[in-house]
This record gives structure tokens, C-alpha cells and sequence, in this order.
């Protein structure tokens, strides 16, 4: 991989030109032993995988798509840590190389101007209370035109070159992310997540925002408040209750 400055991510690197999801593949990888760091990336996915079941579409060669094999030593309880650390790299670096209004839609995705581009999906192995190994997916729609976005999702889309008004080279921004989530995951792997937790208040899209949350089904409405110290988000819902939401999705932001 050209211009990579990183010194554990990405030093072992598979690259091929389509696969069904790389999730996947990183997953039969690191069963098979695939060490920490290890990133797989492909020019096109068949039948790539968001949260909640939801197919992840994009169009050949315009994106980045790849997954990363992390082997750190913590409890399964930590996954969605490791998405949210990783959204705030990716938001940070879209901020600093591009100057976008990129933010982090918890729990997984990172908006620009209020528009999805990235997507992120963390999927692991554990041992009883280990984890064995996590594989973090990562999709962020780079170079694709308006019409090479998926329509009737529903979430509005976008991508970095249309946020821009003309393409990116996709290797250095690559290499500059695996840098940045390198970076990020160090911090967070040596224990210093409360530090990235007010970075995270920083980047978030929802904090102080009315939004709507489907958890499984049931619609809350309410103020977002802030992180738990584990990233589990609260809120002060309408009927004047805070409630820490594990898993959920922002459906909405309310203005
Ligand atoms: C979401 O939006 O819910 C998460 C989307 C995650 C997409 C990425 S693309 C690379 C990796 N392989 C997959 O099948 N999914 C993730």
C-alpha cells in the first residue's frame, strides 16, 4: 500500500477486486489467524452489510471499502467503542485534510453537511468474556456521483467528491485514514476513552439536537444529552426521562 505511514494498521494488506462483503472475508481471515491490524479491502462489494440488516451499496471503484482485524484485549461489551472511535477519526480527518462539516450520526455513521458517507459496522468473535477478535467495516463513498449514490434510503446520501465539487485521490486518503484510525484506536486501546469521549461530544451530529431513536421498533423522541463513559448515548426524552440508549438508530434529527 503506497504512502502508508502507519506502524501496526495495515501492514499485513489484502486487496482484491470484489467480494461478496469484506467483512466477511476479514472474518475468515482472522479465524484462520489473520494478525492484529490486518486490512482487507476490495474495488467492489456483491452483497455488502450495514447494521440492522440493511444492504451497504456502492458503486465499483469510487469508494473505499475495507475492513480491519483487531485483536485487543477487552470485553465484548467494548465493540461499539471501537465504531464509535473510529467514526471520530474518520470525522476528524475529513475535517482537517477537506475542511467538511463532518460529524458523527451515533452510533455508527459519519455525516457531511448532514448527508451519510460513511457507514461502519464492527462484528466480533468472542471467547466467554474476551473478545476474540473484532473486525470493524468501514464504507465511505468517495468519488461517486449523485446518481451512483443509493436512492430510497432513509437516510439522504452523499459523497466526499460531491461535498466537494470534484474528485479525491482515493490511495491518499486511504493512507491518511489508516494513519488517523490507527492513531485513534492506540489512544483508545491504552486506555484513555474518556479522554475521546468530550472529542466525541465535540463531533457528534445529534448532542443538543431533538431526534427521533427506533430502538427495536419502539420510536423515542427526545433532546440528546451526551455519552455514558461506556458511549452509550442519553437522552432527555419528551416526557421529561433521561434514558441511555445501547443500541438504537437515529432516525431523524429534528431541528
Ligand atoms: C451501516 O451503514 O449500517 C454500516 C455500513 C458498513 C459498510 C462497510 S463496507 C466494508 C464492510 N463490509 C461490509 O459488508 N460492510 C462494511
Amino acid at each position: 500500500l503506497p504512502l502508508l505511514q502507519t506502524s501496526w494498521l495495515a501492514r499485513t494488506y489484502h486487496h482484491q477486486t470484489t467480494a461478496a462483503s469484506t467483512n466477511d472475508l476479514a472474518i475468515q481471515m482472522a479465524a484462520r489467524g489473520a494478525p492484529h491490524g490486518t486490512v482487507v479491502a476490495v474495488e467492489t462489494q456483491t452483497a455488502g452489510r450495514g447494521r440492522l440488516h440493511r444492504p451497504w451499496l456502492s458503486a465499483a471503484g469510487k469508494g473505499l471499502t475495507f475492513s480491519a482485524v483487531l485483536r485487543p484485549d477487552l470485553s465484548p461489551q467494548a465493540a461499539p467503542q471501537i465504531t464509535l472511535v473510529a467514526a471520530a477519526a474518520i470525522a476528524k480527518t475529513l475535517r482537517s485534510i477537506y475542511g467538511l462539516n463532518a460529524a458523527i450520526k451515533w452510533p455508527n455513521d459519519v455525516l457531511i453537511h448532514g448527508k451519510k458517507a460513511v457507514g461502519i459496522l464492527t462484528e466480533m468473535q468472542c471467547d466467554p468474556d474476551r473478545v476474540r477478535f473484532l473486525v470493524t467495516g468501514i464504507g465511505i463513498n468517495v468519488n461517486e456521483t449523485a446518481a451512483e449514490l443509493p436512492s430510497r434510503t432513509r437516510y439522504p446520501a452523499t459523497s466526499i467528491a460531491l461535498e466537494l465539487g470534484g474528485p479525491v485521490n482515493r490511495k491518499q486518503l486511504f493512507a491518511v485514514i489508516l494513519h488517523s484510525l490507527e492513531n485513534e484506536w492506540d489512544r483508545y486501546f491504552s486506555g484513555r476513552f474518556n479522554e475521546l469521549l468530550e472529542e466525541l461530544e465535540g463531533l457528534s451530529a445529534v448532542l443538543g439536537r431533538r431526534i427521533e431513536v427506533d430502538c427495536s421498533g419502539e420510536v423515542l423522541r427526545g433532546v440528546a444529552q451526551g455519552f455514558t463513559p461506556q458511549g452509550a448515548l442519553r437522552i432527555l426524552s419528551d416526557d421529561g426521562n433521561e434514558t441511555v440508549i445501547w443500541v438504537g438508530d437515529v432516525t431523524q434529527v429534528l431541528t
